[in-house]
């Protein structure tokens, strides 16, 4: 198992001399990320014969925080330091993951971390991550808006001229700014492939992923560009039109595999153009980090069949989203017998042992984020006074409702003072 104290990643034995010109840190700490097949979803599904469903494990790369922000990270933290930089700054909305995994390995390598955050509807999952961010030292900072948002931002980047400024999602985003992230995810294409070659995954037909500041869309598509893998990645938009668009994405591809051409004259002068990849619109809802339905559907489906049992956790912003469009796919009896890896980008370590040592105590927060929590409870322990509440499952759970946890029957549900109040606070939008 390749680790932390790897040498190089893949795309350098490839092509050495780029070694020494892309600035690089081993942060990884369980690679390559396995891939399990999805043996009761392809029942469930009736998936036939040579197709298959599989799941790229990278919510595990890391011990403490996996998910896809931390591929990104070994080639944008080294940046960082190789500039010599203090701190790091970037920005999302206020339960961005992209800023907790960016204010723990900030906390890592010993670096300052500054988050801008605008607003986005308040869950349980935001206010865990606002104490998270905190109990990892970085910085908060507040807007109602991105406009208001990237007004602060600037200011901060102005007078603070030591401070890298990484774009939302560490991402290259309309083509400005940096594209050391999306060469995380080309990189991982290369893992991928050493894994079909090795018999681990037969060479998928499609890539499901979520496409948020499309930088992890973006590097896929470009790393099975580059290797002639037959796969298709489908992007499914869960963010603005903004940056998860085709020209967005195409933009962010072709500037990363433009930069490693110039870098080293043996690299494939490859490009990435629209009909290589399907962006899949349509689940989004009215914004972005609503909770829909049809997300919170194949949540409730996946979780049933193999989340639980395989120990991955899917979330209604990104994944349970990309895994709606992919059961919709998968529906049509024409698609029964493709092979579809699902890539799964959400952090599935336990992160309770740091929450609870944030005591809850919110007040520690700039005042502008308290009313996140004098106003709204969307927990089964914040609403019933249970005396064992700190030994149920449900506890601490942020990524399903408390009656899924346990299970509880319609009987159970109709009597309980918590799903009472919850059904109505969970708000799932119809799309
Ligand atoms: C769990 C998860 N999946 C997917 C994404 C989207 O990745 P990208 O911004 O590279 O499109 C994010 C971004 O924060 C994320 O947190």
């Amino acid at each position: 198992m390749e680790n932390k104290d790897r040498k190089q990643p893949l795309l350098f034995k490839n092509f050495p001399s780029l070694k020494n010109n892309i600035p690089w840190i081993p942060l990884l700490t369980n690679l390559p990320t396995s891939i399990n097949e999805l043996r009761e979803l392809e029942k469930r599904f009736e998936i036939q014969s040579p197709g298959g469903l599989y799941i790229k494990r990278d919510d595990k790369d890391h011990h403490i925080y996996g998910g896809n922000k931390l591929r990104k990270f070994e080639f944008i933290f080294a940046k960082i330091l190789e500039e010599d930089k203090k701190g790091v700054m970037t920005f999302g909305g206020v339960g961005t993951n992209h800023g907790l995994a960016c204010a723990i390995i900030a906390k890592e390598l010993g670096l300052n971390c500054d988050l801008f955050l605008a607003h986005q509807p308040i869950t349980w999952h935001v206010q865990r991550s606002l104490l998270l961010y905190d109990y990892f030292d970085a910085n908060l900072h507040y807007a109602k808006s991105y406009g208001g948002l990237v007004l602060k931002g600037l200011w901060f980047r102005l007078t603070h001229s030591k401070y890298y400024m990484m774009l939302p999602g560490g991402s290259t985003l309309l083509g400005f700014g940096s594209p050391s992230g999306t060469l995380g995810f080309i990189n991982a294409v290369f893992e991928l492939k050493a894994q079909i070659e090795k018999g681990v995954i037969p060479e998928p037909d499609i890539i499901y992923v979520p496409c948020g500041s499309a930088g992890t869309a973006a590097g896929l598509i470009a790393g099975c560009k580059l290797l002639e893998l037959k796969t298709k990645v489908h992007a499914v938009a869960v963010s603005t039109d903004l940056f998860a668009s085709k020209s967005s994405i195409i933009k962010n591809s072709n500037k990363a595999l433009k930069h490693l051409q110039k870098l080293d004259k043996s690299f494939p002068s490859v490009e990435v153009k629209s009909e290589d990849f399907e962006l899949i619109k349509g689940y989004l809802g009215s914004e972005y980090g609503a909770k829909t339905k049809r997300g919170q559907k194949a949540i409730d489906i996946v979780m049933e069949l193999e989340g639980q049992e395989k120990g991955f956790k899917l979330e209604t912003t990104y994944t349970g989203k990309a895994m709606a469009a992919m059961l919709d796919y998968i529906q049509k009896e024409s698609n029964k017998m493709k092979t579809i890896l699902f890539w799964n980008t959400y952090n599935s370590n336990n992160l309770d042992q740091f929450l609870k040592e944030t005591k809850f105590n919110f007040q520690k927060l700039p005042k502008e984020f308290h009313k996140f929590y004098n106003q709204y409870q969307y927990q089964c322990w914040q609403i019933k006074d249970c005396p064992n509440h700190k030994e149920c499952d449900a506890y601490l759970n942020h990524e399903y409702r408390c009656w899924k946890v346990k299970r509880c029957s319609e009987n159970t549900r109709q009597r309980c003072r918590a799903y009472e109040k919850l059904k109505n606070t969970i708000h799932l939008e119809d799309s």
